[in-house]
């Protein structure tokens, strides 16, 4: 279980000073499909970095298990987050030397994970692993980038605007494949978005406001990506 306890961040000093995140009390179950929804600059990526332990909150506590993450020192957070935590970035952050191949191994060296082909091929991108980020257009290097995070077996699965760059049938997919393959594996799954709709796939939904959380909604009935609106 995650716990975030009056959870503050912010960014710079005096004038510049922006709180992203003012006072966030939130718990995530193991296993839970949460989706983070909230106008831009709300503070839901700062919320999505600072849950994973990628951030330090300014005050407060991030709880995993009981214990709290924000204490740890740098070297303890990164292997921390080695080993729990896998992370689908707004903007991708592909190693560009290496192929799509390439880089989805580096996160399946991580866990040892020796089958990670099938995730490849899940996301659609058999046939251009061996192609360099640079050569990939944005939604499939949005897919490589969740396919090197899946391929580390992460526990928690952070995604920030997973589905941001797909086309309406190829984020039906995407999203499909990772609703089941929670379900097969049980992981965690935080996922921030822009589309409404994918919400009503979520087992909660989280809406941030000015560095608020502003409502907390749970859906007894999660829809498929099928189902749903797009
Ligand atoms: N590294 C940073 N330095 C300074 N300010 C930041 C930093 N990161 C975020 N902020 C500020 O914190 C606030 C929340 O930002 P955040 O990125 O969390 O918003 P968001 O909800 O993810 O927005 P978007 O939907 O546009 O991605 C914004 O006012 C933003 O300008
Ligand atoms: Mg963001």
């Amino acid at each position: 279980m995650i716990e975030l306890k009056n959870v503050y961040k912010s960014y710079g000093s005096g004038e510049s000073k922006t709180e992203a995140l003012k006072g966030v009390d939130v718990t995530v179950d193991d296993g839970e499909y949460v989706v983070i929804l909230g106008a831009s600059g709300s503070g839901k990526s700062t919320l999505l970095n600072v849950t994973s332990g990628l951030e330090t909150p300014t005050s407060g506590g991030v709880f995993y298990d009981g214990e709290d993450i924000s204490a740890f020192k740098d070297e303890e957070l990164t292997a921390f987050r080695r080993r729990n935590v896998g992370f689908v970035f707004q903007q991708y952050y592909l190693l560009p030397d290496m192929t799509a191949e390439k880089n989805v191994r580096m996160g399946a060296d991580l866990a040892d994970n020796k089958d990670y082909g099938q995730i490849i091929a899940a996301v659609g991108l058999e046939n251009k692993k061996k192609k360099y980020p640079a050569q990939l257009s944005g939604g499939e290097q949005q897919r490589v980038s969740i396919a090197r995070a899946l391929a580390k077996k992460p526990r928690i699965l952070f995604l920030d605007e997973p589905t941001g760059a797909l086309d309406e049938a190829t984020g039906r997919q995407v999203l499909d494949y990772l609703i089941k393959l929670k379900r097969e594996l049980g992981f965690t799954m935080v996922a921030v978005t822009h589309n409404e709709n994918i919400a009503a796939t979520a087992d909660r939904i989280i809406r941030m406001n000015s560095g608020v959380i502003a409502e907390i909604k749970s859906n007894p009935a999660p829809k498929s990506a099928y189902e749903i609106g797009w």
